[in-house]
């Protein structure tokens, strides 16, 4: 069973940054919504993700930054490579169906950015709260969200239909899941293969 989100002191019990060998990834600010309604305006984000509007304008940086303070969202990162913002990546807590969403700015495509961002997320899910499953989409049309997923170690699961609210319809989508027990093995095997 998830965590409750609404015990204060759970939440400042958790970590607020999360570093990986090459991001950080930390809390949203209202600072911070110039360069994410920058990096988010973008078609081809938007159309691969449920709920990010097109246009994406500062109005819409400012309610999602206030709404994941407000709703103690403390698994919603933004991620950052030398300082510079690159995307965002986040665990959809609200729902028993626990769910990894992520995005890049189209100029920090093709680094490996979401597959390392995308692990560092998943690895504070698993360790910060004690849900036993991780589920994650991508649209069938969607090659590269897929690989991030599958070098994750999702599994497939099968193929729903999914609103998209740029696209004002809704669209197939493939859909994984990630137990904890694969993600426990994966990372045991990781660090094994690190000390040798
Ligand atoms: C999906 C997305 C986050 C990938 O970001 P990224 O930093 O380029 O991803 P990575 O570099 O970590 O990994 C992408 C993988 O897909 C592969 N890939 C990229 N485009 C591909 C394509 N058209 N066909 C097949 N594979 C492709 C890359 O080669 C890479 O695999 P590799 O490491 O084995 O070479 C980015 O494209 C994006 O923001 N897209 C729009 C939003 C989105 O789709 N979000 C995910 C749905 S929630």
């Amino acid at each position: 069973m998830l965590q409750d989100f609404s015990s204060a002191t759970l939440q400042e019990a958790r970590p607020s940054v999360v570093a990986t060998e090459r991001l950080t990834l930390r809390r949203p600010t209202l600072a911070d919504v110039r360069t994410i309604s920058r990096l988010a305006n973008d078609r081809r984000i938007a159309e691969n993700t449920r709920r990010l509007p097109h246009p994406y304008s500062q109005d819409d940086a400012v309610a999602f930054v206030r709404a994941t303070a407000e709703f103690g969202s403390d698994s919603v990162f933004l991620i950052e490579h030398d300082t510079t913002p690159v995307g965002m990546v986040g665990i959809d807590c609200s729902t028993p169906d626990a769910e990894l969403g992520f995005w890049l700015g189209v100029e920090h495509w093709g680094r490996g950015f979401a597959t390392e961002a995308a692990r560092g997320a998943i690895d504070f899910f698993f360790e910060e709260f004690d849900g036993d499953h991780l589920h994650a989409g991508a649209r069938v049309t969607n090659p590269a969200s897929r690989n991030v997923l599958e070098k994750c170690g999702f599994q497939w699961s099968g193929v729903k239909l999914h609103r998209f609210l740029a696209l004002g319809s809704s669209t197939p989508v493939d859909c994984f899941r990630l137990s904890r027990g694969v993600w426990s093995s994966l990372k045991s095997w990781s660090s094994a293969r690190r000390m040798r």
